[in-house]
C-alpha cells in the first residue's frame, strides 16, 4: 500500500478529490467502492524527494480511477420469500369442467410489489392460459377490478403482503364471468352511457369545442372526489342492491357520474338529468350501506354522491347557478366567426 508524507502527499490527493482525510488514519478513497486505502505515516519515517512522491501520486490515482465497479449491495443473496396464489380459473372452451381454484407459488424476491405483477409472473412462467385484465398498471385505466382476498379492488394499485396465508382472488363478484378473472361489463357500461356522461349544453351544440367554457374556481372545486372515478366498477359490484337487482338499479358508479354531470356548472340540463332518474329503481334501490365508499379503490365516497342525487331528487337541495356566465358570440358584429354558422 502506498505510505507518503502527508504534509505535501495528502493535501494533493484532497485537492483532487481522491482522499477523504479523517482526523488520525487511515485515509480512504472518496469513492467508496475503491479497494484501496491509504496508511497515515509520520514525516520522519517517509524524507522522500518530491519527484518520487509525484510518481507515487500518478501510479496511486491510476489504480484509484481503475478500481472495479462497487458490488451492488442489494443483490446479496436473501432467503426466499415464497408466496401462495389461489385463483379462480374457469375456462369457457371447457363448458362443461367446473370453476376451480388453482395454487401457484411465487418467490416474492423476483417479482414486483403489486398483486397484477405476481399476476403476470404467473402468466408469463407458469400458466399461460391465466386471463386477466389490465392496461396501464397505474390505477388509471380501472380495467384489474377483481376481488382479492375478499376486497373488490385494482390489482395493480394492491400490494402483495407476504404472509403464510394464501392470497385469494376472484372475479369480482356477482358478474357474469367470460373466462378466469374477467367478468362481462356490458351492462355497467350501457349503464354508464345511459347517463349521459357528457357535457349538454342545448342549442349551443355547435359552439361545443370551439371556444372555452368558464367556470369559476369554487364551481369547479365541486367537482372534485367525482371527476376522478375510473369506472373500475369495484363499488358497483360490491353493492348488494346491485347484486340483485343490476339491470334496472344503475349502482353507486353510474349514480356517481350522473352526480358529477348534474352539479357542473357548465351543463345545462340538470332537471333532465334528475327527471330520468326520477323513478323506483335507479337511484332509490341504494340502502345505505356504504359498501362502495368502503371499497373505492381510488378513496372515492360514491356513496355520499347516491344521498346527495336522493336529495337534489327529493327538493331537499337544488343547484347554485353558475359563478361565470359564458356569453354566446355574436358573429353580427363581427365577434367571431364559426364554421357551423357560415354554413
Ligand atoms: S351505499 Fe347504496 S350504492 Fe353504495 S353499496 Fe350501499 S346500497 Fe350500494
Ligand atoms: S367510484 Fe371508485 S370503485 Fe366506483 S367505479 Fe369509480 S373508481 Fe371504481
Ligand atoms: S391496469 Fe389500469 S387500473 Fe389497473
Amino acid at each position: 500500500m502506498f505510505l507518503a508524507d502527508v504534509g505535501g502527499f495528502t493535501s494533493q490527493l484532497c485537492r483532487n478529490g481522491y482522499i477523504h482525510l479523517r482526523r488520525g488514519n487511515p485515509f480512504y478513497c472518496l469513492a467508496s467502492h475503491c479497494r484501496f486505502s491509504l496508511r497515515y505515516t509520520s514525516t520522519k519515517e517517509t524524507s522522500k524527494k518530491s519527484t518520487e512522491t509525484d510518481a507515487l501520486l500518478a501510479n496511486e490515482k491510476s489504480l484509484i480511477e481503475d478500481c472495479k465497479t462497487p458490488p451492488d449491495k442489494r443483490k446479496k443473496h436473501t432467503a426466499p420469500r415464497s408466496q401462495i396464489f389461489r385463483i379462480y380459473r374457469w375456462n369457457p372452451e371447457k363448458p362443461k369442467a367446473k370453476p376451480y381454484m388453482q395454487q401457484f407459488s411465487l418467490d416474492l424476491n423476483k417479482c414486483g410489489t403489486m398483486v397484477l405483477d405476481a399476476l403476470h409472473m404467473i402468466k408469463s412462467r407458469q400458466d399461460a392460459t391465466l386471463s386477466f385484465r389490465r392496461s396501464c398498471r397505474e390505477g388509471i385505466c380501472g380495467s384489474c377490478s377483481m376481488n382479492i382476498n375478499g376486497v373488490n379492488t385494482l390489482a395493480c394499485v394492491t400490494k402483495i403482503a407476504h404472509s403464510s396465508k394464501p392470497i385469494i382472488i376472484y372475479p369480482l363478484p356477482h358478474a357474469y364471468v367470460i373466462r378466469d378473472l374477467i367478468v362481462d361489463m356490458t351492462q355497467f357500461h350501457k349503464q354508464i352511457r345511459s347517463i349521459d356522461p357528457y357535457l349538454k349544453r342545448p342549442g349551443e351544440d355547435c359552439f361545443l369545442g370551439m371556444r372555452q367554457i368558464l367556470q369559476s374556481p369554487r364551481d369547479r372545486e365541486k367537482l372534485n372526489g367525482l371527476y376522478e372515478c375510473v369506472l373500475c366498477g369495484c363499488c358497483s359490484f360490491a353493492c348488494p342492491p346491485y347484486w340483485w337487482l343490476g339491470d334496472k338499479f344503475l349502482g353507486p358508479a353510474a349514480i356517481m357520474q350522473a352526480y358529477r354531470w348534474l352539479i357542473d356548472s357548465r351543463d345545462f340540463t340538470h332537471k333532465e338529468r334528475l327527471h330520468k332518474l326520477r323513478d323506483f329503481f335507479s337511484v332509490y334501490r341504494c340502502h345505505t350501506i356504504f359498501n362502495c365508499t368502503k371499497t373505492c379503490p381510488k378513496g372515492l365516497n360514491p356513496g355520499k354522491a347516491v344521498a346527495q342525487i336522493k336529495r337534489h331528487l327529493a327538493g331537499l337541495a337544488k343547484k347554485e347557478g353558475p359563478d361565470l356566465e359564458t356569453p354566446l358570440p355574436n358573429p353580427c358584429r363581427g365577434e367571431e366567426i364559426y364554421p357551423c354558422r357560415e354554413e
